[in-house]
């Protein structure tokens, strides 16, 4: 069974109904078993085998021994990958609060480079360069910074420095070898953005001291027994996105969360960013907010501006392994403030969500929730595997490939010449 529970009333409401005015043809029949094709058939167009290759289950006894390796010399690892080969491990340590053992170098930002490491003792860190293509621009000159500080200092980068990478193909995996440096592999057939589950998530993950087992069985969990609102849910957006509704807000009501928000919104804006069949853009662009603070940010606008998003809850059903505050207010706060008195301080920011969501639907704006029972490894596992899974099905109802990124290259194309001019 799922472990993850959809409301979804506020989408399927009469008001709803009449933005969406009809039902659009999307065929679940076909688009189940475009789904299928999309993660079953390897020899497909379009495939990833993101499912496949999490639920056939891996010995990671070299990985887990790894990162104890690297546990035993460094005190913080600096990861170097970004994009899919950053933003789910850095979101999974945000929300289980294990961040401050994992640097992550994503930007090519000389503030954050410098300040981050004044903080550091450069002796006790480890470096994971972490790049499928194994040459992405910012991965691989922030790793060559990185090694330069060991040089400068008279540290042997090689018993610290680990790649993660595609086997037998790409610069990373060349130098890797060169060097004689422990490798893990990311599958060809899974792209970056679907790779949290592979050594590009579970390694950083380990070395945090997450329990990646739980997490993987978490995810497994979820793919073998999906939340069983996944489809209604997608053609439901689907066909708000038809009607106009070209924007998709994510609301973790947690602040640990809202980097899971970052990672969804890679994940949803390159999968389904697309040109359809007849050329045509589609997707709705996702845009990471967090409750309660956006209330007193964006709140106004998606209550009266344009009437164009579609907002997406995610609320913590326990706050277990939290301290969890009962609220005591002096006296002079209680005119305005005495109904949160007594309450709970998560019953508070819960409570703000369910308030958002019925301000939304009173003035007809469509929203959905979803409710995770308690953040823990399982949990989380079960929330990031079944995003991806609600990202392809969305896909396979508009037909599109969710698994590429064509419209990235023409930067990279025009970069260099940049450079030049
Ligand atoms: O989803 C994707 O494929 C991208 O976001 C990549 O993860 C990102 O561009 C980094 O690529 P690489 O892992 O090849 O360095």
């Amino acid at each position: 069974m799922s472990l993850l529970k959809y409301n979804l009333e506020n989408l399927f409401s009469d008001d709803v109904q009449a933005l969406v005015r009809h039902e659009s043809g999307f065929d679940f029949k076909e688009a189940k078993s475009r789904f299928e094709s999309f993660t079953q058939d390897a020899s497909a167009s379009i495939y990833s085998g993101y499912r496949e290759d999490l639920l056939k289950s891996s010995d990671l006894s070299e990985l887990k021994a790894c990162a104890e390796k690297l546990q035993k010399l460094a005190d913080v690892l600096v990861v170097c990958g970004i994009g899919g080969s950053s933003l789910g491990a850095q979101s999974v340590l945000s929300a289980l609060g294990k961040s401050s053992k994992v640097l992550f170098l994503d930007n090519l930002d000389s503030f954050h480079f410098e300040r981050s490491f004044a903080q550091l003792d450069l002796g006790r860190t480890a470096l994971l360069i972490i790049s499928k293509s194994g040459g992405t621009i910012e991965s691989m000159v922030n790793a060559a910074r990185v090694m330069d500080l060991y040089k400068t200092s008279g540290i042997d980068f090689k018993e610290r420095t680990v790649a993660v990478t595609t086997d037998g193909a790409g610069s990373l995996y060349s130098w890797a070898q060169e060097n004689n440096l422990d490798s893990f592999y990311i599958p060809q057939l899974v792209g970056g953005r679907f790779s949290l589950m592979t050594p590009a998530g579970l390694l950083p993950l380990a070395f945090a001291d997450v329990n990646i087992d739980y997490f993987l069985a978490g995810a497994r969990q979820e793919l073998n027994a999906p939340e069983p609102q996944l489809w209604p849910l997608a053609k439901r957006l689907n066909e708000l996105e038809v009607a106009g509704m070209g924007v998709l807000t994510l609301w973790p009501y947690a602040s640990v969360l809202f980097d899971w928000g970052r990672w969804f919104q890679q994940l949803w804006g390159e999968s389904l960013g697309k040109r359809a069949k007849n050329g045509v853009g589609v997707g709705s662009f996702p845009a990471a907010c967090v409750g309660a603070n956006d209330q007193h940010s964006l709140l106004q606008f998606l209550i009266e501006g344009s009437p164009r998003c579609v907002s997406m809850f995610v609320c913590l059903k326990s706050w277990e392994g939290a301290e969890d505050w009962m609220v005591s207010l002096p006296k002079s706060f209680h005119s305005k403030l005495g109904f949160s008195q007594g309450r709970k301080y998560s019953e508070i920011l819960n409570a703000e969500a369910k308030a958002t969501q019925g301000a939304l639907s009173e003035v007809g704006r469509p929203s959905f929730e979803l409710l995770v029972e308690k953040l823990d490894e399982t949990n989380l596992g079960a929330l990031y595997a079944h995003a991806m899974d609600l990202t392809v099905a969305c896909g396979a109802l508009k037909e599109i490939n969710p698994f590429d990124q064509p419209g990235v290259e023409i930067g990279k194309k025009i970069l260099p010449s940049v450079l030049e001019s």
